[in-house]
């Protein structure tokens, strides 16, 4: 469910026609759905209600602190993978007893600027990292809570690029060694080894791996309390995946249906660190058509959208929904099937302005004709979209709208010259 619908030919989001956002912000244009955002929490919370979790919205999914603002409000703590996005969430409103902090690659200054904001949970991925903030945390009088992050080993279940819970990926302790790991760490005064992890990948579409991610995590709780650690925390991170081509995306209660008996049998908190299901089509990046072209018997939609704004369909091969924000009357307001032939459309490749064939948005699919002007909806966009963008050949970044029924709001700005220079110049006045 999402509000973006179209009415009389023209798309809006929530009440008001994105062709009315374009004039006033311009292209490309990412464009927020609060009414969406919010839903997509509340699903989760609705579903995993019985047992309290702690939702910990995953801000690299998008950072945007406006967005984490409106999920701060609405009770979602928040987890972060860098001291950047710890600098975010407490920006928002973020409290660092909702915090969790993943990452593989936590330096010891993250360390500190977490425990200085008190933190409630490192993930924590190798027994090196153990060592390092328990050394952090000791010299700073504290004691860091920790949960260890466990690889179960589980078959492939999505892309190879994100898919972080099989043999030989950099993710986790491998759990043939998480035991001995965990053994060492008895009795360091830094940490104190209260959970367990496990972020199975992204986007997970069945919840499958859920019920074999839980079965494993349920041992080795029953492992970790024999050898001593008070283990109180279930962490089983992110992952639902969402609707990018039809309906073919879980409701949140299907994995609560899995994960919360297992939780209440290990008697453990669960935290929970969505991000997809909560932004991910609460989103969508609104381009301008500037040129149509014929070339090599192709054609194609040259717009001003392109893969430094959104990476994942030259990253991943990931699909997104493309149509006309204001298709004409032949044209369905909304295909059934976005992988269909429409009757009178065009087999077209979406590309946008960047120097390179592999910046593209969409291949091979079917779509009324388009002239210069026009305006062409990517749905789907509000999940690591803006948040793996880039200044690539030198484009300023988009800007962002969040759109509250009748009202819009800038979140972001759209990058300058300057933004994009300003950093070189600051350097070169430095003296040597
Ligand atoms: N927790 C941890 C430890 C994670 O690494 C991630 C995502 C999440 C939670 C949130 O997962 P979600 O609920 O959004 O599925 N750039 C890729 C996805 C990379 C996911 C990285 N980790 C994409 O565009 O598909």
């Amino acid at each position: 469910m999402d509000h973006f619908a179209y009415r009389s030919r023209s798309l809006y989001c929530e009440n008001i026609p994105v062709a009315q956002l374009a004039e006033r912000y311009g292209t490309p244009l990412y464009i927020y759905s609060k009414a969406t955002l919010v839903h997509h929490l509340h699903q989760i919370q609705e579903a995993f209600k019985e047992v309290e979790p702690l939702i910990c919205y995953s801000v690299k999914t998008n950072g945007n602190v406006a967005l984490c603002k409106v999920m701060a409000e609405h009770g979602s703590g928040f987890d972060v993978t860098s001291g950047g996005e710890l600098h975010r969430a407490l920006l928002a409103g973020g409290k660092g007893e909702k915090i969790v902090f993943a990452g593989v690659g936590k330096t010891d200054a993250e360390f500190r600027y977490a425990l200085d904001n008190n933190v409630s949970l490192f993930n924590v991925e190798s027994e090196q990292e153990l060592h390092a903030l328990g050394h952090v945390a000791k010299s700073m009088g504290k004691v860091a809570s920790v949960a260890l992050r466990v690889n179960p080993d589980l078959p492939p279940k999505t892309h190879a690029k994100t898919d972080t819970s099989v043999k030989g990926v950099k993710f986790g302790l491998d759990i043939e060694t998480v035991l001995d790991v965990a053994k060492g760490i008895l009795g360091n005064p830094g940490v104190k080894v209260i959970g367990l992890h496990m972020h199975l990948g992204s986007p997970i579409l069945s919840a499958e791996p859920y019920r074999m991610g839980v079965a494993k995590a349920l041992d080795l709780i029953a492992r970790l309390r024999e050898q001593g650690h008070p283990i109180s925390v279930m962490n089983m991170g992110g992952g639902f995946g969402i609707h990018y081509r039809k309906q073919e995306a879980q409701p949140a209660k299907a994995f609560a249906e899995v994960i919360v008996p297992a939780v209440k049998q290990a008697k453990c908190k669960l935290v929970l660190e969505p991000g997809r299901f909560v932004v991910g089509n609460a989103g969508l990046l609104l381009s301008r058509v500037i040129y149509t072209k014929e070339s090599g018997g192709k054609h194609f939609i040259i717009q001003d959208a392109a893969m430094n704004d959104l990476i994942r369909p030259t990253l991943y091969d990931s699909f997104h929904r493309v149509w006309p924000a204001e298709p004409s009357a032949e044209f369905p307001n909304l295909p059934e099937d976005y992988e269909m032939d429409v009757p009178g459309g065009l087999k077209v490749d979406v590309v946008g302005p960047v120097c390179e064939s592999g910046d593209f948005l969409a291949k091979g699919r079917s779509l009324p004709p388009m002239k210069r002007g026009d305006l062409l909806a990517t749905f789907s966009a509000g999940a690591y979209g803006m948040s793996m963008s880039s200044n690539y050949n030198s484009r300023v970044r988009a800007a962002e709208v969040l759109v509250d029924g009748e009202t819009s709001k800038l979140i972001r700005r759209r990058e300058t010259y300057q933004d994009l220079v300003g950093p070189e110049l600051e350097a070169m006045a430095l003296p040597n």
